[in-house]
């Protein structure tokens, strides 16, 4: 499952680890078709703060999912702002 390639970078809960930031705290920053956007292409993001501030912060850099259906995308990150 696709899943499993996010979790490597985000943790197995997506509590985050050194390459990446968890996600808790993702939903308040973020609506849904944003992020349906930055899983699709994460360099149109490249100006934005926060995701820029990720970039000294960690490790790794966040892949894009060009690959993946809209609605796999959607499904993604609907169970991301869903984490509490
Ligand atoms: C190679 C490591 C890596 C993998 C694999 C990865 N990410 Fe990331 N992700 C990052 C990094 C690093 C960032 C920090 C921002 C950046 O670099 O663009 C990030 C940022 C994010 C953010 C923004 C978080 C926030 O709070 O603003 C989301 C959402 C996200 N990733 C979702 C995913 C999903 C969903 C997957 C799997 C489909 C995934 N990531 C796979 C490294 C990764």
């Amino acid at each position: 499952m696709i899943k499993n390639g996010c979790l490597q970078c985000h943790g197995n809960n997506f509590e985050g680890t050194v390459m990446a930031p968890g996600f808790v705290e993702t939903k308040y920053f973020w609506n849904c078709s944003e992020l349906i956007k930055y899983l699709k292409n994460t360099s149109d993001f490249e100006k934005d703060k926060r995701v820029g501030n990720f970039k000294e912060m960690y490790r790794s850099l966040m892949p894009s999912y060009a690959e993946l259906s809209n609605s796999e995308r959607n499904d993604i990150a609907e169970l991301i702002l869903s984490i509490k």
